[in-house]
């Protein structure tokens, strides 16, 4: 999970405003989270240990749901996954992204269906795929022309599974390179500017035994900005537009992925989710219109913003090491 660490005690305790919202000092001069005093847990949970506020998880999956309600809003499990996540999320309403067959047999367990689930991955094992399909995935996504035949030769003969193919739009976006995934250069996806998606896209219609729902892209992570999504649903949509002219198919759903930012430090900007419906929501209708296209279901994939506000990753400092102008500070947590 993505959250701010114990660190950040040591320089920024007189700000909480990344912290959970629940987060307050005690009397005793630590923090409480959700009212249950961190120190306390580390004293019976030991040390590193997750802390999550349930409150506000289900509160930040209201906010999605609120801003986004038409659209179908999945919890990225990579965000953080554990069973009362999963109750949580499914209590929500919202669906679930999975890249791994053990995401998926967690939740399944939990008893979040798994139907409601999308199933991701540039390079799903036989595994990954034989359970998606013997749990009853909704949908699958595509990331590499090779597991295309092997999807379809493991749902067989009369079976059909739903898929989504995912496309690198060409935008780059996100807080890091390494997690700029909207451009080509990097293991996510299909490119559109080299043709790849529209070949891949042109032998998933060939299989009878995948139904292609839709289309499926990710930019990136750590995005404050609304303007990457509009030039990608763009290109989204005059993908769909060509596809609509060669192949005479037009898809019900499009789904635009996560990567909506979050702060770590005080005073970073986040993305603002009202825009970014207003704006998606506004932007995908004008492009469907005037490409002459049916305006798809949106689906909308964010973790970091709804699991890493919400909850804090509790060290214990074993040294603090002044060396030069650089003060480190080793937690039990890692290196
Ligand atoms: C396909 C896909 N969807 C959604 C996400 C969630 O991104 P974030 O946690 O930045 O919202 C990721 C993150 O890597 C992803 O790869």
């Amino acid at each position: 999970m993505s959250a701010p660490v114990l660190t950040e005690l040591l320089t920024g305790l007189d700000d909480l405003s990344v912290w959970p919202a629940s987060t307050a000092p005690l009397p005793d001069g630590h923090l409480s989270v959700g009212g249950v005093s961190l120190a306390d847990v580390a004293d019976r949970f030991d040390t590193p240990a997750y802390v999550l506020d349930e409150d506000e998880v289900r509160a930040r999956c209201r906010t999605y749901r609120a801003a986004f309600p038409d659209a179908d809003v999945l919890y990225a499990a990579k965000a953080f996954l554990s069973r009362a996540m999963v109750r949580w999320i499914d209590e929500e309403g919202l669906g679930l992204d999975v890249c791994s067959a053990g995401e998926l047999e967690l939740a399944v367990m939990a008893g979040f269906p798994a139907a409601r689930m999308v199933l991701h991955g540039n390079a799903k094992s036989p595994r990954d795929i034989e359970t998606a399909l013997r749990l009853g995935v909704g949908r699958i996504v595509v990331d590499s022309p090779s597991e295309i035949a092997r999807i379809a030769a493991l749902v067989g003969p009369g079976g059909r599974q739903k898929v989504l193919v995912r496309v690198v739009p060409g935008v780059s976006a996100g807080g890091h390179e390494k997690i700029r995934t909207g451009t080509d250069g990097q293991k996510f996806g299909l490119s559109l500017t080299d043709g790849s998606a529209q070949h891949a896209i042109a032998r998933v219609l060939g299989q009878s035994q995948l139904e292609l729902t839709g289309l499926h892209c990710h930019i990136g992570s750590q995005i404050a900005d609304v303007k990457p999504y509009l030039v990608a649903v763009r290109r989204m949509v005059g993908l769909m537009a060509r596809i609509k002219e060669s192949h005479g198919v037009t898809f019900p759903e499009l789904d635009m992925g996560g990567g909506h930012g979050v702060a770590y430090r005080p005073g970073e900007s986040t993305l603002d989710l009202t825009a970014l419906a207003r704006r998606l929501g506004g932007e995908l209708s004008a492009s469907c219109a005037a490409a002459g296209l049916p305006v798809p279901r949106l689906a909308i994939e964010p973790g970091r913003a709804i699991a890493a506000p919400a909850g804090v990753a509790v060290y214990r400092v074993l040294a603090v090491k002044p060396t030069g102008s650089t003060m480190f500070v080793a937690v039990d947590g890692g290196m």
